[in-house]
């Protein structure tokens, strides 16, 4: 099994896809660490209790990083996520203990726990893991590896016409965290944009698992109006479960390899700027490191193995 840190902003997809990862028997989910993003770090970190709750997970959930590393506080996606982050469903948030430890620090200790063992899956802007890196500079030495949703590589944004929302909320954190000497594998706009699920997969979720997809199902209603343009069929992304998919059966995905970095000045804020395959970087452009990028998905193995993970 593959030992996991969840570092999260739930957040409709991150809902979905840490029940993903609580059901996949191929995956053992360490801790939930919780971020600024979608929405405010508190109602990140509640909300992440509350997901545990539900599932009947008994792990550590940490509150981390409220503020992006540069700048002044964020704006938030309420509009894509609702003002609760669950798509305004008045879900009762049931109550539960914080571990008392930062999300950092929580990486720190856990990697230092399971030297080598652990992939950070971070579905959140990075700020958590760029303050663990300051934390602990051996870090990447004491994590297998990072598997991150976010970024754009060589198809638009989300946000701007080069930036995509994990990224676009914090590029320090992310330039700090794509500038490590560890692994980091990169699943961005490029494969989560590109699979569009349709409003009668959230029903199958629901139909497979009536308290974990239906949960899913009833937020992802408001997420879904948000991404369906008028007149047009029912549908939504699902980001953040791709990581995790990616774990459990790689054989779904195309991968590339190129040298990458993070534009954090304020008109490219946020680009996740990869040397396309076939390329090489010139040794003039310093500081970038060799990411891994997703660059095709197999559609329809992926949404089989959404189906058969919540059955
Ligand atoms: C990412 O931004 C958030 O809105 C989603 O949860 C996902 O992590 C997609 O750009
Ligand atoms: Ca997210």
């Amino acid at each position: 099994t593959h030992k996991i840190i969840l570092d999260t902003d739930p957040g409709i997809d991150d809902a979905m896809a840490i029940f993903f990862a609580f059901q996949a028997p191929e995956i053992e989910v360490l801790g939930l660490t919780t971020v600024f993003g979608n929405v405010p770090v508190d109602m990140s970190a509640k909300n992440a209790i509350t997901l545990c709750k539900l599932a009947e997970q008994d792990i550590p959930v940490t509150k981390g990083v409220g503020m992006p590393w540069v700048g002044p506080e964020s704006s938030y996606a309420h509009f894509v996520h609702g003002d609760d982050g669950f798509g305004n469903i008045d879900f009762p948030a049931i109550e539960g203990q914080l571990d008392p430890r930062s999300s950092a620090q929580f990486i720190v200790d856990m990697a230092r726990q399971y030297p080598g063992e652990i992939t950070l899956v971070a579905i959140g802007p990075l700020g958590n893991l760029a303050l663990a890196l300051r934390l602990e500079p051996e870090l990447p030495k004491l994590v297998k590896g990072v598997s991150i949703m976010g970024g754009a590589a060589f198809v638009p944004g989300n946000v701007t016409p080069v930036a995509e929302a994990n990224i676009w909320n914090d590029a320090h954190a992310a330039e700090i965290v794509f500038a490590a000497d560890w692994e980091v594998t990169m699943f961005g706009l490029d494969v989560t944009n590109a699979v569009r699920f349709k409003a009668q997969f959230v029903e199958t979720l629901a139909e497979k698992n009536k308290k974990l997809g239906g949960f899913v199902r009833d937020a992802a209603q408001f997420y879904i109006d948000f991404y369906t343009k008028e007149g047009d069929e029912r549908v939504c992304c699902f980001h953040d479960a791709f990581p995790l998919a990616h774990l459990i059966k790689p054989e779904l995905f195309e991968l590339t390899t190129g040298h990458a970095r993070v534009a954090t000045d304020e008109l490219n804020r946020g680009a996740t700027i990869v040397a396309p395959p076939g390329t090489t970087a010139s040794p003039l452009w310093t500081g970038a490191r060799k990411v891994h990028v997703a660059t095709q998905v197999d559609r329809d193995g992926l949404e089989q193995l959404f189906i058969d993970t919540y059955a």
